[in-house]
This record gives structure tokens, sequence and C-alpha cells, in this order.
């Protein structure tokens, strides 16, 4: 099992690109299946998620060819299979992303149920509903979701609460409804929108998106499209992390701030200078950071995924900082961890309170989720002496080639197995 050394230290500097949106990817791939004619992707990363979500939609028929370093040429017409069995699922809970587009497309669908994870429950019940306004026929026995439905009909669905892999997953099976589908307290994630803008690009009538009213007009059919993913801006967000606890001074390629107000936001109440340019985005940091308080809630407030990222900022900030968490039961796992490098931090239920000390000492410490193994990554940077961070296979699932990027920015960090 592979783990990362990282010597800290050091203060991050020079320039590396971004790498295209995991969280946009995942839901475009899908996308595939809602067309027999070919779908063409850049920009696309190379992430383990993405891997396993081509695996899933080869084994269900559809054709995969690589194209070029960040390209992919996605061939839905051989689509035969719907199924999405419980071992692939149970790795990646974004494969319930198959789930409305195999209806709409196939009229069945077999997928399993994602089960919980590191951060929380995290059920599909949304996801259930709005297909069956729709017209779907849908049981789940023995784990595993069974959907039927001859042609899904246009309807109105209002989410009990914002879900934005439940509103992808709507919004792609009513793109072949009949009738207009309406999605009420709709995610209003710049990912929802790249997504609407591919399928827009197929030839689905969608507006809305971005805001929290989607309308969809149903279509007989889509046609292929070409696509760039768009960058990834929680990656952008947690490079700018580690410059601003490094005392850095980092620009970022590839990326924009367009979709990290409330995070450049924090980072210039944390004390750290930040220009925006068309494609990249420079922070210079100040000699400490300055604590930031914040409570995540969906776009275009304060984003869950930063959350652990600004805990380890917090850690070692001049002052003391209140973080709420508000999406997930289970978001703090990293808190833990981040003690043992001698981190301040009280937990209360969905508050975590964290005192900024002087020094942080590494340590061994262990990944439990995505984004808490980017926290202490983040901490390890700024940490005095060595910090060994095991089980980074939750890293390797939503940064791509992380060792080298921030090698490339002057960190001492290598990958040990
Ligand atoms: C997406 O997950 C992201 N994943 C997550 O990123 C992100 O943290 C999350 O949105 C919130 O922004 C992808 O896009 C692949 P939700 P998703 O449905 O769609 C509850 C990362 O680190 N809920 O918006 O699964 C749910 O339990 C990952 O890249 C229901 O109760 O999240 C949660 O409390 C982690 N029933 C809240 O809603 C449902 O049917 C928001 O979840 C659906 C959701």
């Amino acid at each position: 099992m592979d783990k990362l050394l990282i010597t800290g230290g050091r203060p991050l500097s020079g320039e590396v690109a971004i790498s295209g949106a995991k969280n946009a990817a995942l839901p475009i791939l899908c996308a595939s299946l809602l067309t027999a004619e070919p779908l063409h992707l850049t920009n696309v990363p190379h992430l383990n998620d993405i891997s396993t979500m081509l695996r899933l939609l080869g084994g269900m028929g559809v054709g995969i060819t690589l194209d070029g370093a960040d390209g992919l040429l996605l061939d839905g017409s051989g689509l035969n299979n719907p199924v999405a069995s419980y071992e692939m699922v149970k790795t990646m809970r974004a494969s319930i992303l198959v789930l409305g587009p195999l209806l709409a497309r196939c009229g069945e669908a077999r997928v399993s149920l994602p089960g919980g994870c590191a951060i929380g429950a995290r059920p599909v019940d949304q996801h259930i509903k709005g297909l069956q306004a729709m017209g779907a026929d849908i049981r789940v026995e023995q784990g595993y979701v069974h959907a039927q439905a001859s042609r899904l009909k246009g309807a109105r669905i209002c989410t009990d609460m914002v879900t934005v892999t439940g509103t992808e997953n709507l919004m792609m099976a009513a793109c072949l409804a009949e009738g207009e589908t309406i999605i009420e307290n709709a995610a209003r994630e710049p990912e929802v929108v790249d997504l609407a803008n591919c399928l827009i690009s197929m030839g689905a009538r969608i507006s809305g998106a971005g805001t929290d009213v989607i309308r969809i007009q149903g279509v007989a059919r889509l046609h292929g499209a070409t696509h760039a993913i768009m960058p990834d801006r929680i990656e952008t967000g947690t490079y700018l992390c580690a410059a601003a606890v490094t005392g850095g001074d980092v620009r970022l390629l590839k990326t924009s701030a367009a979709y990290l107000d409330s995070v450049v936001d924090k980072l210039l109440d944390a004390g750290c200078e930040i220009t925006v340019e068309r494609d990249a985005i420079r922070l210079v940091a100040p000699p400490r950071v300055q604590a930031v308080s914040l409570r995540t809630a969906p776009y275009p407030a304060f984003p869950t995924d930063m959350q652990a990222q600004f805990m380890a900022l917090n850690c070692v900030a001049n002052g003391v900082a209140t973080i709420r968490e508000t999406i997930f039961e289970n978001r703090f796992m990293h808190a833990n961890e981040l003690m043992r490098l001698g981190a301040n931090i009280q937990i209360e239920g969905s508050n975590a309170v964290v005192r900024g000390v002087d020094r942080l000492e590494g340590a061994t410490v262990m990944a439990t989720d995505l984004r808490a193994s980017a926290s202490l990554v983040i901490a390890g940077l700024v940490a005095q002496g060595e910090t060994l961070i095991d089980r980074i296979y939750h890293l390797d699932r939503g940064y791509e080639r992380i060792e080298e990027k921030l090698a490339r920015l002057g960190a001492q960090v290598q990958r040990v197995t």
C-alpha cells in the first residue's frame, strides 16, 4: 500500500497546471450512455475514480478509446448490459450516476446501492424519488435498485435537500423523457453546469442550470459531441491552501477563480494576496495566515470539499477558528490525524474549534477519505520534520500526480511503497 513521505517547512513556489474536474468528468462520462453516437471528451483527469467509471461503462458495452494525453472517445452504440454491480459500485459512490441515463436510454437498470462511506450514510432516496416521479417503476431488493420505465415522462420534482449527483442523475434522465421536467431546489454547483453544457452540445434542451430551477424539454435522442471538462476548482483550492500555509508564492495554470469566490474570500481574510487572470490564479502568502472561520453549504457558499483543507490551514494560523460542517454528518475524521501532528482542535457535533499553534511536528498519520488526505498533505507540508501518510489510495481518487505537482512547486515529497 503506497504512502506519501513529506519533509515539511519549505515554501511552495512556482507554477503548476490544474487538471480537469473529477466531479464534472464523472457525470459527463455517464452522459455517453444517453446516445449511440461518439462523445469526445478532452481535459479528462487521470484519476482512480475516472478509471473506475470507465471500467463500469466498459462493462456495460460502452466503447472507450484513449485520445492523446487527456482525451477520450466514448461510443455508447454497443450498450447491452444496464447493470452496475456491487463490486464496482462499492468502490465509488458516483456509480449511481449511471441510473438515470440507463433508464432513459434502455428503459431498465440494475444498479447496486452505493452504501455509506467514511463521511456519511449518503443515501440516494432523492435520486429514486425523482425517477419515480418521472414514471419509473423502482424496487430496492438485496441491495440493488431495480428500475424499469418504457419511457420516462417529464415531471415537476422538488428535492428535499440540495443534492449534486441527485440533480445530475435527474437532469440526464429528463433529457430523453417525454415532455418537460422541472427540477426545483436543484444544485447550483459549477459541475452541474458543465454537465448541462455538455448535454446541450449533444442536443439536449436545458435551461436554468446554475440556478435552483432547471427546466429540461425531453427530446427523442441525443447526438455525439465534443466537450472539454472544466478545471477542478477543489484541486485549485487545495493547492492555494498549501501555498498559503507554507508562506509560498504559486501560480496555478489552466484554472480560474470563477467558481471559487467563497474560497478566495477566505484566503484573502487569511491575509493572502491573490491575483486572478483569465485562466490562471496566483497566491502570495503572508508570513503567517490569520485564522478564518467558515460554514459549509451548497454552492455558491463555502464548499464542503474544501473544509478539511481549511482545517489544516487553521491549525497553524494566528488565532482561533470555528468550522461548521452542514452537509455531511461525519466529515471531521481528519481532525484526529491532525491532532497527531500537534494540532489543537475541539470537535463538538458538527462544529470544530481550531486554535492555531506555532508549529506542527511531523508524524505518521492515516488518510480516511479523499479530502481528509488532502488536509494531511497540507499539514505535512508545513510541519517540522517528516510526515508519513498511509492509505493514500484515497488521495489518488481525486488528485492527479500529486507528488509530481508538489515537487514541481518545491516540496520535499515522495511516494513510498
Ligand atoms: C457530490 O456528492 C460530490 N461528489 C461530493 O464530492 C461533494 O462533497 C458533495 O456533492 C457535496 O457538494 C460528486 O460530485 C461525485 P449530495 P453527492 O447528494 O452528490 C444528502 C469529493 O470529495 N442526500 O450533494 O453524493 C447527503 O447524505 C466528493 O469529491 C440525501 O440524503 O452529495 C448529504 O448529506 C465527496 N439523499 C447531502 O444530501 C439523497 O438522495 C448532500 O449530498 C442525496 C443526498
